[in-house]
């Protein structure tokens, strides 16, 4: 066996000529595994004895793509380019041998092969679109060659991984071999190929799939309007359909030239520089510095939850989809029984979708207890409070079940602003309670603000992060605060949205400049979807705010038809001139001076004072850093990840920029834009949030 370097070794079976990479974690292609590839292919080409070449990576996966952590960077080592070329132009058969996931530059690496075989556990696929980019090592001109234009199209705006078994079906892999035996198996295959002398087939000369799309631009239309909604706002996805579109309309060399400037104009762009700060953000969230990976865990065998209402019948069916056991719990029978429907119901929703089989149906129902006593869980390794939010229901309920619950059980709040210490408090094992706080609806939405008391313990918070993982979750640890780091930072937008409407603005000038931002819906549409009648009590109005006004008038939002818009019977909204003329009269009445008020004060006073909280939470050390602040806005706002959270977002508008304007703004308005002491501090030294 000849080791090239210190991450590839090429070794002689025989015949064939076996390349194998080893750079954990993931085998992605640094200059050192580019290097690596470039000295293995050119020693088993001039290799008389090798007949036939294997592609084979050790660790867990073939190669995942390029490594993200180079791009920005000077380049060293050969291009992948140039290495492709060489295995491409091998006179030697090659055969890649794919295990895990070949995902991005390592499919396409795989794609310059004669031959893919795979273990039916591995996945392919191209997911740069995920980070802003496009396949820019030609994918986008060969995959087109092989799966046709259509599912071209789809893998690359998507990202998918495609299993293997797919895979197989759509020519994108040649053969599927035992799994574990893959090495053996990729021998075997490139013998067969030698054996029966079979042509050294390059994908780059297939063209009958894109001949078949060419001249046919509505496949590209179509495609494009089908998806506008998810692609709003978003870079990547029109410059990949750009590259699938040159790769039917152009020879395959100017196709690639082509793929070549589309992806170098993402690569320098900021949204791609977002998406990617995003990924290891998200990475970096699971790691807290005073837990260490080897922190026991509790085994957590059987989940409780306390109330069935909106966030409890939600929180329940997260273990349910993980085949953990639920009990749960209701203080009223009609609402436990409305509960336990409402879960049934969205099953049946599911399986009528296809993505669910009624097997699947009952077997998670059947994983579910209702009861009406809390003794039902002395024997749950985790029970989640989530019934109303007031602190007098939560100490009796804490009080209770601290009498109830077994030694060591994890005990957790759903609370979305109450403080979890004074919760533990009133129990005698406060090291056991923890914040759990999900968001609506919790089945679905992937954030999960892990709340950590004065007293939680390290066992539990390294058994409640790696229970995130389990159900499908981003956990980020906060601390304790008033709204914790995602709902105090959405008081301050909330707060100027209201203040706004007064001095000026409409409710739709509001949503439309924070629509166009890309957040998915602005605060007043978003009121009107949840209801304007939440949490208002007809006994106790007082006509104190407009909302107040518009319930008192029985605008109650999209449920009957008005709110602050009005809606046809499809929910279109249309702004309300009698809203307009409830606004008006209130500011009258409070005699506030309305004025014209620009798009760009808008985007100011409603997103500034955010990141300028956002500080403040750092500060106060209720977040580790400030990705986290950005990993709990993408995934449980809605911040459009090519923005990449509103901390990275400060940075690209520039915080000096920002303290200005908190500055002015302070000076004008008052006290709710008090720049904060962190915010001035790095600006007077010239640094960023990560130098916090
Ligand atoms: N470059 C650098 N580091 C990478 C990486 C990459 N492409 N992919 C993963 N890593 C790192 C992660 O940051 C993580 O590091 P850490 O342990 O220090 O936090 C480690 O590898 C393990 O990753 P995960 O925690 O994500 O492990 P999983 O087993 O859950 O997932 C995976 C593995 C499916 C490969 C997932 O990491 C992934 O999706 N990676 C990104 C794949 C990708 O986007 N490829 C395309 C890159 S762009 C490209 O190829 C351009 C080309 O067209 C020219
Ligand atoms: P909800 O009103 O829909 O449900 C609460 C349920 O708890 C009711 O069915 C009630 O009968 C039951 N309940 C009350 N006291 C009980 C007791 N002692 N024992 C058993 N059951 C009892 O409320 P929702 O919206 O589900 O909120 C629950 C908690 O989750 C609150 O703390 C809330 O702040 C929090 N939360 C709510 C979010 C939302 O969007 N609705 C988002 C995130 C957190």
């Amino acid at each position: 066996m000849a080791v090239i370097n210190a991450v590839t070794d090429l070794s002689v079976e025989g015949d064939i000529g076996v390349v194998t990479l080893n750079s954990p974690p993931v085998n992605a292609l640094s200059a050192v595994v580019r290097e690596g590839l470039k000295g293995a292919f050119e020693g088993a080409i001039a290799d008389p004895a090798v007949k036939a070449i294997v592609l084979i990576c050790d660790g867990k996966t073939f190669i995942a793509g390029a490594d993200i952590t180079e791009f920005g960077k000077a380049m060293t080592g050969p291009n992948l380019q140039d290495v492709q070329a060489i295995i491409e132009n091998s006179p030697k058969p090659v055969v890649a041998a794919i295990h895990g996931t070949a995902l991005g530059g390592g499919l396409e690496v795989a794609l310059v092969a004669n031959y893919r075989v795979a273990v039916p556990s591995a996945k392919a696929g191209l997911p740069e679109v995920n980070i802003g980019l496009l396949p820019g090592a030609g994918g986008t001109q060969r995959l087109p060659r092989i799966v046709g234009v259509e599912k071209a199209l789809e893998m690359v705006t998507s990202g998918q991984h495609v299993p293997a078994k797919a895979a197989l079906a759509m020519g994108l892999f040649d053969e599927l071999v035992e799994e574990g035996n893959l090495r053996a198996g990729a021998i075997t295959f490139a013998r067969k190929v030698l054996a029966e002398g079979r042509p050294l087939k390059k994908v780059r000369d297939l063209n009958d799939k894109v001949e078949a799309a060419r001249g046919k631009p509505e496949i590209f239309a179509d495609f494009r309007k089908a998806n506008a909604k998810k692609f709003r706002g978003f870079m990547a996805p029109e410059n990949n359909i750009k590259c699938i579109e040159a790769a039917v309309n152009l020879p395959f060399d100017e196709g690639l030239q082509e793929e070549r400037k589309l992806f170098m104009e993402l690569m320098s762009g900021s949204q791609s520089a977002a998406q990617r700060y995003v990924f290891f953000a998200e990475r970096q969230a699971a790691k807290i510095p005073d837990v260490p990976d080897d922190t026991p865990t509790i085994p957590i065998k059987k989940v409780g939850v306390i109330g069935a209402g909106t966030m409890g019948g939600g929180i329940a069916m997260n273990f349910l989809n993980a085949g953990i056991p639920v009990t749960i719990i209701e203080a009223k029978p009609e609402n436990l029984e409305r509960g336990v429907g409402i879960i049934r119901k969205n099953y049946e929703n599911t399986a009528k979708k296809g993505r669910l089989t009624q097997d699947d149906v009952e077997k998670r129902m059947g994983l579910l207890t209702p009861s009406m006593e809390m003794e039902a869980l002395a024997d749950c390794d985790l029970i989640i409070e989530a019934v109303f939010e007031l602190m007098e229901i939560k100490k009796e309920v804490f009080t209770k079940l601290d009498k109830i619950a077994k030694p060591g059980a994890i005990l957790a709040t759903n609370t979305s602003y109450l403080d979890v210490n004074e919760i533990a408090a009133v129990t005698s094992r406060p090291e056991s309670v923890i914040g759990t706080h999900f968001f609506s609806p919790a089945n679905v939405m992937r954030l999960l603000e892990l709340v950590r008391g004065d007293k939680t313990s390290k066992e539990v918070i390294a058994t409640c992060m790696k229970l995130s993982k389990v159900i499908g979750k981003v956990a980020v640890l906060v601390g304790v605060c008033h709204g914790f780091v995602g709902n105090r930072m959405l008081a301050q937008r909330q707060r100027e949205a209201q203040k706004l409407i007064l001095e000026g603005a409409m409710p739709w000038d509001v949503d439309r400049v924070l629509y166009d931002f890309g957040l998915p819906m602005g605060p007043f549409a978003m009121s009107d979807l949840a209801g304007l009648d939440i949490g208002w009590d007809p006994a106790k109005t007082s006509s104190s705010t407009v909302r107040e006004v518009l319930c008192e008038m029985d605008r109650r939002g999209q449920k009957n038809g008005k709110g602050f818009y009005d809606y046809d019977e499809n929910r279109n909204a249309k702004p309300s001139p009698v809203v307009e003329e409830v606004i008006r009269d209130f500011a009258e009445k409070r005699q506030i001076q309305r004025r014209e008020i620009t798009d760009q004060e808008i985007l100011e006073r409603c997103l500034y004072p955010m990141v300028n909280e956002g500080a403040k939470i750092l500060e106060e050390g209720k977040a580790i850093r400030a990705s986290d602040i950005d990993i709990v806005w993408i995934n449980g706002y809605g911040w459009p990840v090519y923005r990449g959270g509103p901390m990275f977002w400060g940075e690209l508008v520039g915080l000096d920029k920002i303290l200005a304007k908190m500055k002015q703004f302070h000076a004008e308005l008052g006290d709710d834009f008090k720049p904060s002491a962190l915010l001035e501090r790095l600006v007077a030294e010239g640094k960023g949030f990560k130098d916090a």
